[in-house]
């Protein structure tokens, strides 16, 4: 979603901006802009819609500066336009904002300012909620209000959650930063003699790894040497930054065609680094020392609530059957967006697990803000972003360790939530005398061969791309599982649509027959998730219903399984898995096949359109 940058230093901002626009292309965005100061305080502003070679294209026409802010937009209030496009200024023109977030008092607040603007004959010149923030601000600073003051003034007057960046012709040298509520991040970046801003760390990293993270509430001005706070109750300070140990090559391509693909690759590493040093054997203990929740609070946990949405979402509904099945304990899952509006029911001894790999996703925040307001429950994040919002609000945090995450569509994210969601289960079943040692021990050394039960899968890469571009025309999928595998149907389902704009649904193959049944013909392929486990008598099952239609089938299923590649048109053999691993012997083969459909039908597979990698937006 959208993307903010800022730089203030010795160098011309205006190509620095772009660049690091560039590098949060992943979040999503259909228009973007920029806007720089010289050092006499003369303002430029250029914006484009659609992609940014429109606005690289414009860009030598501009003047140039060493102050500026940029932005990429994701529209939520007004069309993608040029007119709609971030920054925005203020109707005197000397104050530039960009924003993410949803100002949700901005009918309010632009009747308010309406007279104002008619009576020196000024209009509002976009159709966005943001353009208030600039012109609040003007009006403060025309009152003899100093910036900082006049920005906190009119941040009191928002409604909803907002990251802003500003510019001031009057202050040529600085620019100001601010976060309320959960918007998203302002990161500020140190450098020798100039600084830097972003909405998200991969802008920064080529510049700099010494960083500082506004909390909700900061205001910051900043200049070429540092950066001063302001924070409630407390006076103005200069924050102590921090290093970050994050490597630039690790968010490069490298010859990956896609960062899609580079990331479904890195899947192995990324579930070891996750699980490493948290999966011990002797003692059997799982996340010994990285879940901060007390021995009674582990023992306390009469039940286990898992939320996310979409990806995080079809990994909560896999760990809920390791709660049940590997802890012993009561679990359900629950969409984030939904949940809070049912007012449901708690109670004190539920354990609330959201997963999101951002930490930022504006839905499992709202849940978690409920359940922390209402129940009082206890609460784990599983998220990919230490610092995030979601670490802050929750009690404790799991931390996945599977390095930044470009692509829009979730791949490394999803094995990183499903090993920490495996091992609280092994954990809070170990606490409460549940899985004894030695039944924690076999539970662990299983999870430790899922790296190696996803290698395996990589390795069917040729094979999937081939199956693939079999099917680059259909316009309809249906994805078939049972049991733990019905996520992962789900999971792939998503993945189809996302990236190759093919509908796709995900069905508990026992509900085939109530009702999809009816849309199968010869034009409509099922993908079939059926390894050798409790429930494959059933999926054979169903696979012959699909067939007795006529309709394709490509199964998934063990490798050299003769029963099931003699029933269906293609078969992909995976490694043979326990039970209760099956989805990372599957996730690779089910996010090749989306991926090399996709690439089949020619599409722009890390950006696709209309989405967002972090979504702040409800
Ligand atoms: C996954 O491929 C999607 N990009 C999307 O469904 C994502 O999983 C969802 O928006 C939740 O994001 P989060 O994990 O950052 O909370």
């Amino acid at each position: 979603m959208c993307g903010i940058v800022g730089y203030v230093g010795h160098q011309a901002a205006g190509p620095i901006l772009l660049e690091g626009l560039q590098r949060l292309e992943y979040r999503g965005y259909d228009s973007s802009g920029i806007a720089v100061l010289d050092r006499d305080g003369a303002l430029a502003v250029l914006k484009r819609q659609g992609k940014l070679r429109n606005l690289q294209a414009a860009i030598s026409d501009m003047p140039s500066g060493a102050t500026g802010i940029g932005h990429t937009r994701w529209a939520t209030h007004g069309q993608p336009s040029d007119r709609n496009a971030h920054p925005h200024a203020s109707s005197n023109g000397d104050v530039i904002v960009v924003q993410n977030g949803i100002v949700e008092n901005y009918r309010e607040l632009k009747a308010e300012l309406q007279a104002s603007l008619e009576a020196e004959d000024r209009t509002w010149k976009s159709d966005t909620d943001t353009e208030v923030i600039p012109e609040l601000i003007s009006r403060e600073l025309e009152a003899g209000k100093s910036f900082e003051d006049a920005l906190e003034h009119a941040i009191g007057r928002l409604r909803g959650a907002n990251a802003i960046a500003a510019i001031h012709g009057a202050n040529p040298h600085k620019i100001y930063a601010a976060r309320k509520g959960s918007a998203g991040g302002i990161v500020i970046g140190y450098g020798d003699g100039e600084m830097f801003i972003a909405s998200d760390l991969p802008a920064l990293l080529p510049h700099t790894t010494t960083i500082y993270h506004l909390e909700d509430g900061d205001i910051a001005a900043i200049n070429q040497e540092g950066i001063t706070v302001r924070r409630a109750g407390q006076s103005p300070f200069q924050p102590e930054p921090i290093q970050v140990d994050l490597d630039p090559v690790a968010i490069a391509r490298g010859p990956y065609r896609h960062f899609m693909l580079k990331e479904i690759h890195e899947q192995p590493r990324a579930l070891s680094d996750t699980i490493r040093g948290r999966a011990r054997l002797d003692p059997p203990t799982a996340l010994a020392d990285d879940l901060s929740l007390s021995a009674d609070t582990l023992r306390g946990i009469g039940r286990v609530l898992v939320i996310g949405m979409g990806t995080s979402l079809h990994a909560a509904m896999i760990g809920r059957w390791w709660m049940e099945q590997i802890a012993g304990i009561p679990a359900d899952f629950d969409n984030a967006s939904e949940f809070r509006f049912r007012a449901p029911l708690l109670g004190p001894s539920t354990l609330v697990v959201a997963v999101t790999q951002s930490g930022e996703t504006i839905d499992t925040l709202g849940a978690m803000n409920h359940v922390r307001d209402r129940w009082g429950a206890p609460q784990v994040v599983i998220t990919n972003v230490d610092g995030s919002e979601a670490t802050r609000q929750a009690d404790a945090s799991i931390i996945m360790r599977c390095g930044p995450e470009v692509g829009v569509a979730s791949t490394k994210t999803f094995v990183g939530s499903l090993a920490a969601l495996y091992l609280l289960a092994c954990r809070i079943g170990h606490a409460q005398g549940r899985l004894s040692d030695e039944n924690l021990t076999l539970r662990l050394e299983q999870l430790l061969t899922a790296p190696s039960l996803l290698e395996r899968g990589l390795e069917l890469a040729d094979q999937c791309a081939r199956i693939a571009q079999q099917f680059d025309s259909a316009s309809d999928f249906l994805v078939l599982g049972r049991g733990i595998e019905y996520p992962l149907a789900m999971e792939a389902a998503l993945k189809c649509k996302e990236i190759s704009y093919v509908h796709a649904e995900g069905y508990a193959a026992g509900e085939m027959k109530h009702g999809p049944i009816a849309l199968l013909d010869q034009h409509f392929p099922v993908i079939a998730l059926a390894p050798r486990g409790p429930l494959f008598g059933k999926m054979m099952s169903a696979i012959q219903q699909v067939s007795a239609r006529q309709a394709p089938v490509i199964a998934i299923g063990d490798d050299g399984d003769e029963e099931l590649s003699q029933q269906v048109d293609h078969f992909i053999g995976v490694p043979p898995a326990p039970p209760l691993l099956t989805p990372f012997s599957l996730t690779p083969v089910v996010q090749l096949l989306a991926y090399h459909i996709a690439l089949a039908r020619g599409l722009d597979i890390d950006q696709p359109r209309n989405l967002a990698k972090t979504v702040t937006v409800e």
